[in-house]
């Protein structure tokens, strides 16, 4: 990503934060909004720091996710003020100076111990909006989240500047180039962590960055949802590679996930073909004014039509979907927002003032009831799954007998599939910003 196009991408993005944070304040009841980057967490009993993980507020307003310490402060009708934790440390790498586009669009104030930040802050706290984990805190300043500040601010969350999504698609070009790199060392017969090996090296993230844990599931490992065990050495034969893998930039995510057939797996390969058509049917619906549930309903519809065409059940689509039969082999949700968080906050909520938009019955685990809208960026990720926990259930229903066991069988040895895109709504087409990126490395 040139380092010019965000530059110019940057004060629209800032005026959008301040233009909220203002609104927000106001939601509130405050006069300031203090964004606590967080603090390290230790393992107990040692002096070992868990990952730093920064608050998705605080990446929001700059492209910095390691800061442990430092903090924001947002005055309407002020510059931004950045208080910025550089403590005199020889045993570790202590977080770089500022630097880079953002920084003249902020007050700097560089402390070096984390209490100094009380000095920087707004005295008055009962005035401060203050965001963050309990944990980041200071004596003088104690992160109250209020939730009329947040619902705001979390509901807006949702649609992206130019800016985001520029930072968006670089996010998915590095996974994509991952992708491509994990795919031929599947073919090469490597096992799952020499796909994740190559998958790191080819993404230059280590684990850590990455916005999650891979997924990266040879063979029937593909039927556990959250697979993550990374076997270390490859099976006998390898049918099937299920990898749903990410990438990070500046605190941006992808979220991608891609299935492949193995060379002698025709019958497997075939599945894939039509969940592969499905889903690019189901991304070309996300346009402005889509439910997102309906969307996720008519994925169940679409995909219990491919169970029933290629012989896995003999009901229709409809009764199957009815039945509850179709969540049997497709038991997750259609997709979720994606952005500064894989799965990005503010799915389920009404308003900007709060509130819940249910889930359809019947589908527990969809994690995205809003309506879609223009500049809004959602996973779409359909699959189709043989996992025994749940196709025991189903042996002892009625719905036994209409489903073909020797086929369903036949496909346990392949786990599953998922094909998942980043997909950013406009006004017009969508964009799939993981289908781009794909395309760009050829
Ligand atoms: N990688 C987790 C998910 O797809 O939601
Ligand atoms: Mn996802
Ligand atoms: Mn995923």
């Amino acid at each position: 990503m040139p380092t010019a196009l965000l530059s110019q991408l940057y004060p629209q993005h800032l005026a959008t934060l301040q233009h909220q944070a203002g609104i927000a304040l106001e939601r509130g009841g405050y006069d300031h909004l203090l964004i606590a980057a967080g603090q390290l967490h230790y393992q107990f009993l040692d002096d070992l720091p868990y990952p730093f993980q920064v608050n998705p507020h605080f990446k929001h307003w700059l492209p910095v996710t390691r800061a442990p310490g430092s903090w924001l402060v947002i005055t309407p009708g002020q510059r931004p003020r950045l208080i910025y934790l550089q403590p005199y440390d020889y045993w570790h790498v202590v977080p770089e100076a500022p630097a880079g586009y953002w920084v003249e669009h902020f007050d700097i104030v560089i402390v070096r111990e984390a209490r100094e930040a009380a000095g920087h802050l707004p005295p008055d706290s009962k005035r401060c909006a203050i965001i963050g984990e309990a944990s980041a805190g200071i004596d003088t300043h104690v992160p109250n989240n209020p939730e009329a500040v947040l619902n705001y601010l979390h509901f807006q969350r949702a649609w992206k500047t130019e800016y985001e999504l520029a930072m968006m698609r670089v996010a998915s070009h590095l996974g994509a180039r991952a992708h491509r790199a994990a795919e031929a060392a599947f073919r090469a017969g490597a096992s799952e962590y020499g796909i994740q090996m190559a998958y790191l090296a080819a993404a230059r993230e280590t684990e850590n960055e990455l916005p999650y844990s891979n997924i990266v599931c040879l063979n029937e490992h593909g039927a556990v949802l959250h697979y993550t065990n990374l076997e270390r050495n490859p099976p006998l034969q390898s049918h099937s590679l299920l990898i749903d893998a990410g990438a990070s930039f500046h605190g941006y995510a992808a979220d991608i996930t891609r299935t492949y057939a193995g060379a002698q797996a025709a019958e497997f390969q075939q599945l894939v073909d039509a969940v592969d058509a499905a889903q690019r049917g189901f991304c070309a619906r996300v346009r402005p004014g889509q439910s997102y549930p309906e969307l996720h309903v008519h994925a169940h519809h679409v995909l219990a039509g491919i169970l029933r065409e290629h012989g896995f059940i003999r009901m229709s689509a409809e009764s199957a979907v009815e039945s509850g039969v179709s969540s049997v082999f497709f038991p997750h949700g259609l997709g979720h927002y994606i952005g500064l968080q894989v799965h990005d906050i503010g799915g389920f909520q009404q308003s900007d003032a709060g509130g819940t938009l249910p889930r359809p019955a019947g589908h527990p685990y969809l994690r995205l009831t809003r309506t879609i809208e223009a500049n809004q960026v959602m996973t779409i990720e359909p699959g189709l799954y043989f996992i025994d926990l749940l196709l025991a259930e189903l042996r002892n229903r009625p719905e036994a007998g209409d489903v073909n066991w020797d086929k369903v069988d036949a496909f346990r040895r392949y786990g599953g599939i998922r094909i998942e895109d980043d997909v950013a709504c406009t006004a017009d087409a969508p964009e799939n910003l993981t289908r781009d990126a794909f395309a760009a490395l050829n």
